[in-house]
């Protein structure tokens, strides 16, 4: 029978006795995304799923995104981005290093994703967690006078200045990925498209700008933001168990992963992205 627990005071739903393969009623699918809109971030643990089954699931919480220019694609699964240290005939089957600041995916896209779901295959025995935070939570904890200062505020992300803190391995983008990438602004408050409430939009770790604010006056202030989203209260640490699932609300959570020995133990995630969701909340 379904079951829904908390998995801290401050973020997160433990989603318990169901098969994420097998037929899931409708009555109880609205529950589980309900709790995904509430509460930011799922959990499902000692879960199997192929490739297949694993796009099957993802696609019932929205349309889900194909990676067309990724070499780290699953085989016949573009869908899945394979995150992985493993080699595999002398190449790479993932990206060996990718998410290690906070960060929601995509932030610097006109229209960046509203979740994935991560699914570990293969963890090491120590590190490779992941960290959430919740930006609702973080919001509605700002004192009022700051609400009020940042409540019309844009920030201006920029790919191309974001690359060397979200990717430090990966080379600088060429002049081409330059052209391509052209800044975007967006609300430094987001009221979600489901539920309305607010969320708080402020990267973490990479210098963020605000629109028509000179630097020296929104530097200090993106500085404090961004540490306040991730005090210890919003967020949560998730210690992986191979067969455990999150999906995250990526207009609701920040995340980030953590080191790990690479060089003697194994990580293999699978994730898959989703671009757009239904907004109705279910029907009550
Ligand atoms: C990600 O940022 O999508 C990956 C997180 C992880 O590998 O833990």
């Amino acid at each position: 029978m379904l079951e829904l627990r908390p998995i801290t005071d401050g973020i997160g739903t433990e989603v318990r006795g169901i098969d994420v393969t097998q037929d899931i009623s409708d009555k109880d699918f609205d529950r589980i995304y309900e709790a995904w809109i509430d509460t930011t971030i799922l959990l499902f643990r000692d879960q199997r799923m192929t490739p297949a089954q694993h796009v099957a699931f993802t696609r019932r919480f929205g349309e889900v995104y194909a990676y067309t220019r990724s070499q780290f694609n699953q085989d016949d699964h573009p869908e899945i981005l394979v995150l992985s240290n493993i080699v595999k005939d002398g190449k790479p089957i993932g990206s060996p290093y990718s998410g290690r600041v906070w960060h929601s995916d995509g932030a610097y896209l006109e229209r960046p994703p509203v979740g994935s779901m991560l699914y570990a295959r293969e963890v090491p025995p120590v590190g490779g967690d992941t960290s959430f935070s919740n930006q609702f939570g973080a919001y509605a904890a700002l004192p009022e006078r700051v609400k009020e200062r940042i409540a019309d505020l844009q920030v201006v992300i920029s790919r191309v200045r974001s690359r060397p803190y979200n990717y430090p391995d990966r080379p600088a983008p060429t002049a081409k990925e330059r052209a391509e990438w052209v800044d975007v602004s967006h609300p430094m408050v987001k009221v979600h498209e489901v539920s309305g409430r607010k969320a708080l939009n402020v990267g973490g770790n990479v210098p963020w700008e605000i629109v028509g604010m000179p630097q020296e006056e929104s530097t200090p202030l993106i500085t404090f933001l961004q540490e306040f989203a991730v005090l210890p209260r919003f967020t949560y640490r998730h210690r992986w168990r191979a067969g455990d699932i999150i999906l995250w609300d990526n207009r609701s959570a920040m995340h980030r992963a953590s080191p790990y020995d690479e060089t003697r133990t194994r990580r293999l995630m699978h994730r898959t992205t989703i671009s757009g969701a239904r907004v109705e909340r279910p029907a009550a």
